[in-house]
């Protein structure tokens, strides 16, 4: 009875807010995508990479040993996550703070990677990414959407694109920001981190079996955010 009971509650769930989830590695061009599908469909564009980044600002700026469960368990409990938004702009707030620039470093995507792979951090972001998706329509991105967080979405999209491709993705922002870098530690930094999220032992980076796969590297965004919003329509190309 419980399951059944589960199953028809997911299935309300659905209809009520039609999502979509989006997954991929480092930058396959997610948050680009996933902002302006949300925009066009009005929906709220989640970025759950952004609350693992924020409790990696935590722990880097508090020196948690990431080894320490107790250690890590009671860092968790100080760590207050809120997203607000401002024009259809997501902002992550830290223990009140803004902290949507500080997360945006080198130091703190590996410091992300590192707290993504901990059973009790994922416990209280996917929560906390649930109850989101509960109360309204949304465009999430991140590494386990489809598989583990909103496996009822609407659309389940896994953005992928060459290693090469994406290393010019990343080194053009940092050019952007005027942040100076070697191309070639961009590159290895990528791959390193892709290949510790996709083989962790809690929800891997891995495409959901009803996901559609979209390979990035030849399309501009515009192409990438129409062949989304089609999908989730049910205009399938
Ligand atoms: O911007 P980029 O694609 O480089 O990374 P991000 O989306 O900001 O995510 C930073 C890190 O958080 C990833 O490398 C993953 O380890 C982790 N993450 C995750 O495990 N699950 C998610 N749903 C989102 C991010």
């Amino acid at each position: 009875l419980s399951e059944q009971k589960i199953v028809m509650e997911e299935i309300v769930m659905n209809e009520k807010n039609p999502s979509i989830a989006i997954d991929g590695p480092a930058g396959s061009g997610k948050s680009t995508v996933a902002r302006l599908v949300a925009k066009k469909l009005g929906f709220v564009y989640v970025d759950t990479g952004a609350m693992y980044r924020t409790v990696g600002l935590y722990c880097a700026e508090n020196s948690i040993d990431l080894e320490n469960m107790d250690e890590v368990k009671k860092a968790l409990q100080k760590v207050n996550i809120e997203l607000k938004y401002d024009e259809g702009v997501q902002h992550i707030y830290l223990n009140g703070e803004d902290v949507s620039s500080a997360i945006r470093v080198q130091r703190i995507a590996e410091y992300a990677s590192k707290v993504a792979a901990i059973g009790v951090v994922r416990e209280k972001l996917v929560e906390m990414q649930r109850n989101i998706a509960e109360n309204g329509n949304v465009v999430m991105d991140g590494r386990d959407i489809g598989t583990n967080v909103i496996p009822n979405a609407k659309a389940k999209i896994y953005l992928d694109a060459s290693v090469d491709v994406r290393t010019e993705r990343r080194c053009h922002e940092l050019e952007e920001k005027g942040v100076s870098f070697d191309k070639n530690v961009i590159r290895e930094e990528i791959i390193e981190r892709d290949n510790f999220d996709k083989n962790r032992k809690i929800n891997p980076l891995t495409i959901a079996e009803d996901a559609t796969i979209i390979d990035t590297s030849y399309m501009t965004i515009e192409e990438v955010e129409n062949k989304i919003t089609k999908l989730f329509m049910g205009e399938v190309e």
